[in-house]
């Protein structure tokens, strides 16, 4: 089974969580994308929700599948949240921000209930650091902003090269929010939650792509079938 077959596996399993009156927080990326469309197969059937995207490219994948969308302003609760990751450990910490979507998806998971994660095998990891950390940055003062990146992280033992993100044509990326993303090759991150610390003194950096105590459950599509991880409860249920 490819990693797309799994993507949508594992956005299958997720969906069938979504109970009718919810408000929803729709993720960004690929595997979000899967869970949109499958959610807009249940809207057209009759499924009342509503949804809070996490970027402007989920918006228009929901609005094109006739989902109704509201703004964090006007639905400040929401009940879960479904999203993908970049890479996933053990105790379901996360590097995301594949997409350039982080900060929304960290606001918009902060304000649900609940976190659910979907991934394909090749997500999990045993150190989170492999997939080159985003960090999202305002554009004032950049070249400060990334030496004191570099120092901090180097204090935590993290070291390898930052980059601006570049677009195709090789022009900066820009958020949804109108700032930069440096992308760390630390290779391994060694304390994660010492690094997302070591962050937040550095007033040129708006939010990280690590998501740490954020992720309620995973679910993980395999080769073996469907696993889904509970934070906290160890829980390994399979579901084939
Ligand atoms: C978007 O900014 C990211 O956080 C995505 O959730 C992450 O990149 C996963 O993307 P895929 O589902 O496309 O692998």
């Amino acid at each position: 089974m490819s990693a797309e077959d799994q993507k949508r596996q594992a956005a299958m399993r997720a969906v069938e969580m979504v109970e009718p009156g919810m408000r929803l927080g729709l993720g960004t990326g690929s595997t979000a994308s899967q869970f949109v469309a499958l959610l807009g197969e249940r809207v057209k059937a009759g499924l009342s929700v509503i949804c809070v995207a996490t970027s402007t490219a989920t918006e228009q994948l929901a609005e094109a599948r006739g989902i109704t969308l509201s703004t964090l302003d006007e639905t400040p609760e929401l009940d879960m949240t479904f999203d993908g990751a970049d890479e996933i450990d053990g105790e379901l910490r996360m590097i995301k921000g594949g997409g350039g979507a982080l900060l929304r998806e960290k606001i918009v998971a902060m304000a649900s209930d609940r976190v659910i994660i979907m991934a394909d095998e090749s997500k999990m990891v045993e150190n989170l650091g492999r997939f080159k950390l985003p960090v999202e940055v305002v554009q004032f003062g950049l070249r400060a902003t990334l030496d004191m990146v570099e120092a901090l992280a180097s204090d935590c033992g993290c070291t390898g090269e930052i980059a601006l993100r570049k677009t195709a044509d090789r022009q900066p990326f820009v958020t949804d929010n109108g700032n930069y993303i440096l992308e760390c090759d630390f290779g391994s991150i060694g304390d994660p939650d010492e690094l997302d610390e070591a962050f937040r003194f550095i007033p040129g950096v708006v939010e990280s792509g690590l998501f740490l105590d954020i992720c309620d459950v995973a679910i993980i599509a395999t080769k073996d079938g469907v696993k889904l991880f509970e934070a906290r409860r160890d829980l390994d249920e399979d579901v084939d």
